[in-house]
């Protein structure tokens, strides 16, 4: 059976002392999980992370990555980079990237391109605003967000991971049920099996606002295999629950 993957994305949070102290907190009590676990860290700590987590059961992985492979891209981080410092995973296309720094799909999907060729898995974000739910428009709008991926990656798509995150439910503690997120879930699962025979393959994560107490009856539907979590990660013990309930 498919392994669940449950990823921290700490986004612009911690500080050297604070992510020792969480991630002795995550390995005194992780175990041995029966999910895949990660932490997306900000860049800086990238190396400090890697030295705390190496040999253990928990993957590294950053909160963007460079569309391009190396040169003048002052400020950015390139796949091979991220690589040097055992990275595994890379979040793309989060909706706050999408929003405050002008992430098209073109671009999400060409950052997808550039991870894949370097051996990282991309953790694809798709989500619809508040506005474009009540217009009815999430199916729509998830599936043009997913297709300029699937368009530029081809059959290298059954490598990605897909991450369904409502915006309006990030860092607002109010969650997608279990049933909208499965719906979601459903369309996306869909559309991979039209572009690749292996996408009961491709991990289909929840994202917004999962939290101890909700992680369970998300995780049990069908499509869900797996979470990315924003607040909850940063609590050793509410990170570890959700990761208990990956089964
Ligand atoms: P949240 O964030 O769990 O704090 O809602 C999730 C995310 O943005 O990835």
């Amino acid at each position: 059976m498919k392994k669940k993957l449950i990823a921290g994305n700490w986004k612009m949070n911690g500080s050297l002392d604070a992510n020792e102290a969480l991630l002795k907190g995550l390995l005194s009590g992780v175990g041995q999980p029966a999910c895949q676990v990660a932490v997306c860290v900000p860049s800086v700590y990238l190396g400090q992370c890697q030295a705390l987590l190496a040999g253990s059961v928990i993957d590294l992985g950053a909160q963007d990555v460079s569309s391009h492979e190396v040169g003048a891209y002052t400020g950015e981080i390139s796949p091979s980079m991220l690589k040097e410092f055992g990275v595994r995973y890379a979040i793309v296309g989060h909706s706050e990237r999408r929003q405050y720094h002008g992430e098209t799909d073109g671009m999400v999907a060409t950052k997808v391109q550039r991870a894949l060729g370097s051996g990282i898995t991309p953790i694809v974000c798709v989500g619809e605003s508040l506005a474009e739910r009540e217009a009815g428009k999430t199916e729509e709008v998830v599936k043009r967000q997913l297709a300029a991926v699937i368009h530029v990656n081809g059959h290298c798509i059954s490598e990605i991971v897909v991450a369904y995150e409502p915006v309006w439910a990030i860092g607002t503690g109010l969650s997608a049920t279990a049933e909208q997120a499965q719906q979601v879930h459903a369309v996306l699962r869909a559309q991979l099996k039209a572009a690749t025979s292996n996408a009961d393959r491709i991990k289909l994560l929840y994202g917004g606002s999962m939290n101890a107490g909700n992680a369970a009856s998300l995780l049990a539907m069908q499509d869900i295999d797996g979470g990315l979590v924003g607040g909850a990660a940063l609590k050793a013990q509410d990170f570890l629950t959700i990761i208990a309930a990956a089964v």
